[in-house]
């Protein structure tokens, strides 16, 4: 049941403020604090191995900055058909995380099984709470993001970072690595991201109005720095898988060691930077691309959008928010970003080609 949307996708976009409610309720107050509390004490542990694939793998990635950042543990991530083949070593103090909605995929359930004898702790964050990667795992943590029928992974995603923001804080607080305060706000930050979502989800005509020029494009570049730039990946996945347009997400600072080579006047650059302390650096990436003609989307705050809307394409003003979180609301743009190229180009939203929902073969 579409609920009254024209697709599965945009109702699983438009639930995001609920589900992400439902779980930082569930796990702050309610009956998932207990299992968050018993996740591994974090200050035995030396180093965490995090493994998923696609979307799941860029929620990952997303997580190292927060894990480093506040729980100062050294983070590995990887892409599940890499980790397992490559029989990395894994020494005494490591916990090893492993993030799936569907909690079948059979790469990440193949990494799991590799890292069993050998991780002190095995720990599964999924949306299937019966699936295999869950019943395997030492110990798993659920999403409670509700069936995802779309193919394009949208509500699941905010879920699994919602997840991985509270164990963020978990290990921080296991650490005292921040202090109290620091880690309070932040939880309060966590609180409110609902309503964030809800303010994101308004833009839906802004960028429905942009997304009707950035359909002609056949080339589209993310860049984001910082937790952003995982953010960056995700949005020129979300728009290949369902729009078919060719795109590609690079770190702000990696785009004149190659990818400027791309921009010309017909290349649409998505620009995802919340005002935080690195934002210049990314203004003046911008600026680099603005003077090879390159048509910039500046997704951005208030704050941002004073400073730094001057010769963009367009400019999208995002709710305010906390940096570090902000790839939580901004998954909202970029999900409906390329939601809406795909509607306007007339692409199968909901089942693109050639992809499946869950990945069982290798
Ligand atoms: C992209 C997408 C895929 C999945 C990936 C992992 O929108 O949905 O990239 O994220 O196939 O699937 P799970 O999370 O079920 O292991």
């Amino acid at each position: 049941d579409k609920s009254g949307h024209r697709h599965f996708m945009s109702k699983e976009i438009a639930e995001q403020p609920t589900v992400l409610g439902d779980l930082i309720s569930r796990y702050l107050d309610g009956a998932e604090a207990e299992a968050l509390a018993a996740t591994p004490d974090f200050a035995k542990v030396d180093r965490l191995v995090l493994v998923a694939c696609g979307t799941a793998f860029y929620a990952c990635h997303v997580a190292k900055y927060w894990i480093e950042k506040l729980a100062r543990i050294p983070v590995e991530i990887d892409v599940a058909s890499e980790f397992r083949y490559r029989e990395p070593p894994i020494t005494a103090g490591t916990v090893a995380l492993f993030v799936s909605q569907s909690g079948e995929t059979a790469d990440t359930l193949a990494a799991l099984r590799y890292c069993q004898g050998k991780a002190d702790h095995i720990l599964a964050v999924v949306n299937v709470a019966e699936s295999s990667i869950a019943r395997e795992a030492d110990s798993a943590l659920q999403i409670h993001a509700g069936v995802e029928v779309g193919v394009a992974s949208t509500k699941a995603f905010t879920n699994q970072l919602g997840v991985l923001a509270l164990l963020a804080l978990k290990a921080a607080a296991d650490r005292g690595a921040t202090p109290p305060e620091e880690l309070e706000r932040l939880r309060g930050t966590l609180r409110q991201m609902p309503g964030i979502l809800s303010q994101a989800l308004v833009r839906d005509e802004a960028i429905a109005a942009i997304a009707s020029q950035l359909a002609e494009a056949t080339d589209v570049l993310f860049l984001g720095r910082g937790p952003m730039y995982p953010l960056a990946l995700e949005g020129a996945l979300k728009l290949k898988e369902i729009s078919y347009i060719h795109a590609e997400g690079y770190a702000s600072g990696e785009l004149k060691h190659g990818p400027i080579a791309l921009v010309d006047d017909k290349t649409p650059v998505v620009v995802l930077a919340p005002r935080d302390a690195l934002f210049d650096k990314t203004v003046s990436n911008m600026q680099e691309v603005m003077a090879r003609h390159g048509k910039v989307v500046l997704i951005t705050d208030r704050k941002g959008a004073e400073t730094a809307s001057d010769g963009t394409w367009h400019t999208l003003v995002m709710p305010e928010v906390d940096p570090l979180f902000a790839p939580i609301s901004y998954a909202v743009a970029a999900q409906l970003l390329a939601y809406h190229t795909a509607v306007a180009k007339g692409t199968d939203v909901d089942q693109p080609r050639n992809l499946a929902k869950s990945v069982t073969v290798e």
